[in-house]
């Protein structure tokens, strides 16, 4: 069985809702950058290892920290789930195209933070989330699944966080169930094998 290690900066809505559908052995650790994070008494609740690789004023010697950490692990698969850290490129380099992550919006369109209110702000007929591979640059890596809904009139930036969020319980851990068990076949800057 491939292993894993989820890496949070966060409440863990996402992390809660993977540990529903996967295997719970094949995650070997949860991984933050925030000792504060909420994600973290989920992951204890659920007897998994928990990691904090803890942010210094001093930005190489966090990557150099992640990166040993996650090594120690040494996982077939990381997962992001909202983790705010960029993955250095020794990493991704290393581990590509084995690191997913979640957005919450359909890119290509809207990538980086504040996606609600920036839909909103663009007068959008769709939003949503994106699984993708992890590449070297900002939410551009390979599309894995998507997930869309129609925008109400009504909709604020928190109405749509909770409908898309509620959209991305569903698609993650069905990607990294695939993950698990499957290799990427990439073209033109998607996985063109993955079956639901
Ligand atoms: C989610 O919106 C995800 O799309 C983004 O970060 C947020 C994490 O939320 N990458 P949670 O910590 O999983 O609740």
């Amino acid at each position: 069985m491939k292993k894993c290690i989820i890496l949070i900066s966060g409440r863990g809505s996402n992390l809660q809702s993977i540990l529903k559908k996967i295997d719970k052995k094949s995650i070997v650790a949860v991984m933050t950058d925030n000792p504060n994070a909420m994600g973290l008494l989920i992951a204890k609740k659920n007897e998994i290892e928990t990691c904090i690789v803890s942010k210094t004023t001093n930005k190489q010697k966090f990557k150099d920290d992640l990166y040993n950490k996650i090594l120690f692990y040494k996982p077939d698969l990381i997962i992001l789930a909202g983790f705010m850290s960029i993955l250095s490129e020794k990493i991704v380099n290393e581990f590509y195209p084995n690191i997913l992550n979640i957005h919450p919006s359909l890119l290509p369109k809207f990538a980086g933070l504040n996606t609600h209110s920036r839909v909103l702000k663009a007068n959008e007929i769709n939003h949503g989330c994106t699984v993708h591979i992890v590449d070297n640059g900002i939410d551009t890596g390979p599309f894995i699944t998507q997930k869309a809904l129609l925008i109400k009139k009504s909709d604020t930036p928190e109405s749509l966080e909770k409908r898309v969020l509620a959209l991305e319980h569903t698609i993650y851990p069905e990607v990294i169930k695939w993950f698990l068990k499957n290799d990427p076949i990439i073209k033109n800057n998607v996985v063109i094998n993955f079956k639901q």
